[in-house]
C-alpha cells in the first residue's frame, strides 16, 4: 500500500454545538447530501453553497483534488460526508479531507468563501527520512515548491493546482502537488501554501514523504508518484495508485482550536 491516511479524523471546531434534530442540524445534512452531485456537476473542481436562514444557515463547500469527475471524486466526498456526519453529531462546524487526501469537504455557520484560513494545521509524514545527500534534496526541493506554489497560485477560479518532480539521485525523483481552494485570490494562495512549506521546516525537513493540510490549502510530497498523472486521462475504475512497501505516515498536529 502506498501511504495510508488512516488515523485521517475530521477536524472539529469547537465554536458551537447544535442539537439533535434542530433545524441547523437538518440542514447541515441536506447541503452536505447535496454536494456530491453538484462537485460532479462542476467538473470536480469546487463547489460551495448555503441553505438556510440564520440563525440556522449552514455554508459548505466540496472539492476533489486536481478537479476530477471520476467515481473516485463522488466516493471520497461521500466517505467526507459520513465521516463528518459520525464523528461531528453536533459541531457547528467542521472538514474532512476524505480520508486520503483526494477531497476536501467543509461546513461551517459562517461564510468562509475567500477567506485565505491557515489553521488548524494537520502535518504527517513518513517514518523513511533522507539519509544522504541531505543538502541536495534541500536545494531541489526548495526549487521544486517555487515553482509549484507560483503555478497553484496562478490558477482559475475553479482550480489552483499544480504538480512536479525533478531529479533527486540518479535512481530517485521528488514528487510535489500543492492546490489552493480556488475562492483564495492569488496573493491568498501563494502565502497559503508557502505557509505549508514552513510547516514543512518545522515538521518534516528530510522526510521522504508526507503532507501539510490546512483550511485553504494543502502540499504533499514523495519519492514515488502518488498523484495522478491526468485525471481525466484516468480509467474511473481503477484504483488509487499505490507502490508496494511505502511505510507507515504518522500525523501530529491540531485537530481542534478555538476561534
Ligand atoms: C460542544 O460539545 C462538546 C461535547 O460534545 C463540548 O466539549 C464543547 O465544549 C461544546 N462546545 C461549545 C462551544 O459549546
Ligand atoms: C430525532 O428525531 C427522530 C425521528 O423523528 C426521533 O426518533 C428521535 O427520538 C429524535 N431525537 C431527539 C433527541 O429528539
Ligand atoms: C445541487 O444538487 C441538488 C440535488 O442534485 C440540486 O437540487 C441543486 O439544485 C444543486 N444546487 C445547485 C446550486 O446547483
Ligand atoms: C460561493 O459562495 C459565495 C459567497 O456566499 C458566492 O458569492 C458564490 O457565488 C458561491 N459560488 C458558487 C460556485 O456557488
Ligand atoms: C480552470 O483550469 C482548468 C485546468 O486547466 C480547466 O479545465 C477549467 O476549465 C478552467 N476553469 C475556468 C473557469 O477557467
Ligand atoms: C490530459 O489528457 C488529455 C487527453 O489525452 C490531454 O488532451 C490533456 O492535455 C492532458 N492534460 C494534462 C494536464 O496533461
Amino acid at each position: 500500500m502506498g501511504i495510508s491516511f488512516v488515523a485521517a479524523a475530521p477536524i472539529c471546531y469547537d465554536t458551537g454545538n447544535f442539537t439533535t434534530n434542530s433545524t441547523y442540524g437538518k440542514n447541515r445534512d441536506l447541503i452536505l447530501a447535496s454536494l456530491p452531485p453538484n462537485v460532479s456537476a462542476s467538473g470536480g473542481f469546487f463547489f460551495n453553497a448555503s441553505i438556510g436562514q440564520n440563525p440556522h444557515k449552514v455554508y459548505a463547500l466540496g472539492m476533489c483534488i486536481q478537479g476530477d469527475t471520476s467515481d473516485r471524486c463522488s466516493r471520497c466526498l461521500n466517505f467526507a460526508i459520513h465521516d463528518l456526519m459520525a464523528s461531528c453529531p453536533n459541531q457547528k462546524e467542521a472538514l474532512s479531507w476524505g480520508g486520503d487526501l483526494l477531497c476536501l469537504v467543509r461546513y461551517a455557520d459562517r461564510s468562509f468563501y475567500g477567506n485565505l484560513e491557515v489553521e488548524p494545521t494537520e502535518r504527517g509524514y513518513n517514518t523513511l527520512g533522507i539519509t544522504s545527500n541531505l543538502a541536495q534534496f534541500d536545494t531541489i526541493w526548495a526549487s521544486l515548491i517555487d515553482k509549484l506554489v507560483s503555478k497553484a497560485s496562478n490558477g482559475n477560479s475553479s482550480l489552483k493546482y499544480a504538480t512536479g518532480e525533478a531529479d533527486f539521485t540518479v535512481f530517485q525523483r521528488i514528487y510535489a502537488l500543492m492546490q489552493c481552494t480556488p475562492d483564495l485570490s492569488r496573493v491568498q494562495c501563494s502565502s497559503c501554501l508557502w505557509q505549508t512549506a514552513s510547516d514543512y521546516d518545522d515538521c518534516c525537513h528530510g522526510q521522504s514523504g508526507g503532507y501539510v493540510r490546512k483550511p485553504s490549502c494543502y502540499l504533499r510530497w514523495d519519492l514515488y508518484p502518488f498523484y495522478l498523472p491526468n485525471a481525466s486521462n484516468t480509467d474511473p475504475t481503477s484504483p488509487p495508485a499505490s507502490i508496494p512497501g511505502s511505510p507507515p505516515i504518522f500525523t501530529q498536529g491540531k485537530f481542534a482550536f478555538a476561534r
